[in-house]
């Protein structure tokens, strides 16, 4: 697979469109300030109450209502959270955006499901960061640049690739490398990692080993330094040199644990399940299922919250973090 980098694109591209970014979240506040830092114009959308006028502006970036901000740009980044994104592209993209203008995704989620159908006249692409808005902006303003993703859906100007590679130089991501990829390849692997690896997998492998300790009899603080405070100590060891490279720097005794008894922990039967939600997510039921819950205003969601904040390794973790001198988040 092809890399890009910085000397396959054109910065003039984007330097030569007003941008307006909406949202001044995780992404939206990284990717504004680093479109400004590329000197890029920009604009940042945001709703009357919101109360991220004041940091933006001491951010020393325009700040306008979101349908004045777009209908004053050619280039729309979405940078709300994907739940919202279809009324704020039904209410004030649609209508305001110029003309032969251009939209930017960070995500493909609702071009993929086909909760935002673009009008046709629109440029419709995807720049997505490999890594969370507080690196996008780090590493930026280090020199340095997280990996991108970027992808065409729509190519109205016939210069929609072009575009998109430029707006990830703007973001650094042509320091660390682009990968062109399609919104349905980008929706499906994320969706699919944050299940089944990231979020749902690691979460439920901490708790099930914290669990198991404590209901063996050992001491809560004990099992919770085992099972989680140490998951960072592994995973920056992994993102350093790879698992053959971690495996390596571990005692014996625990590299043999992990070769004779990881593959017990997660077996066929997480194998299984790990194609079982990738089929759904695939098919869209993972997608529906997901429309109904926010449209039932996440109950799910809700519970699980108000579970997690109640359970013993939450409640020991934060008086261990606050021992330690850890910000409590
Ligand atoms: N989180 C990440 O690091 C990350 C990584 C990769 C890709 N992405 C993608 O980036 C996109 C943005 O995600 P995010 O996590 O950065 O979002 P976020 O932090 O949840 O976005 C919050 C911002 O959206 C604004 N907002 C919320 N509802 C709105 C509405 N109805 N109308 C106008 N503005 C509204 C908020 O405005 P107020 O100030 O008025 O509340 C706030 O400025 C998503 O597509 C996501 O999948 C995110």
């Amino acid at each position: 697979m092809r890399l890009f980098y910085d000397a396959d694109t054109d910065p003039t591209l984007i330097r030569a469109r007003r941008v307006a970014v909406l949202g001044f979240g995780a992404q939206g506040r990284a990717q504004s300030a680093n479109l400004k830092d590329s000197g890029v114009a920009v604009t940042l959308g945001l709703r009357a109450a919101s109360k991220s006028r004041t940091p933006a502006e001491a951010a020393g970036l325009g700040v306008a209502e979101p349908a004045a901000a777009v209908a004053g740009a050619s280039v729309v980044v979405m940078l709300v959270p994907d739940e919202v994104q279809p009324d704020v592209y039904r209410d004030v993209v649609g209508p305001n955006l110029a003309k032969g203008g251009a939209l930017v995704f960070a995500h493909g989620y609702n071009i993929h499901y086909r909760r935002i159908q673009p009008r046709m006249d629109l440029d419709v692409i995807m720049v997505a960061p490999n890594g969370i808005g507080e690196q996008v902006r780090a590493q930026y303003v280090a020199g340095h640049g997280v990996p991108g993703m970027i992808a065409v859906h729509q190519d109205a100007s016939g210069s929609a690739r072009a575009l998109a590679l430029s707006y990830a130089w703007a973001q650094g991501h042509g320091r660390a490398g682009i990968i062109e990829s399609s919104f349905r390849e980008e929706t499906e692997t994320d969706l699919f990692a944050e299940q089944a690896v990231l979020c749902g997998g690691l979460t439920h492998l901490i708790a099930a080993g914290f669990d198991t300790l404590v209901e063996a009899g050992y001491a809560p603080e004990i099992a919770y330094f085992c099972c989680l405070h140490e998951v960072k100590l592994i995973a920056d060891m992994i993102y350093a040199r790879g698992v053959a490279g971690m495996r390596e720097s571990i005692s014996a005794t625990a590299e043999f644990g992990d070769y004779t008894r990881g593959s017990r922990v997660i077996g066929p039967e997480s194998r299984a399940a790990m194609r079982a939600l990738l089929g759904e997510i695939r098919s869209g039921a993972f997608a529906a299922e997901l429309q109904r819950e926010i449209q039932a205003d996440k109950p799910v969601i809700k519970a699980g919250r108000a579970a997690a904040r109640a359970a013993l390794i939450e409640t020991i973790g934060a008086e261990l973090r606050d021992r330690m001198g850890r910000p409590k988040r």
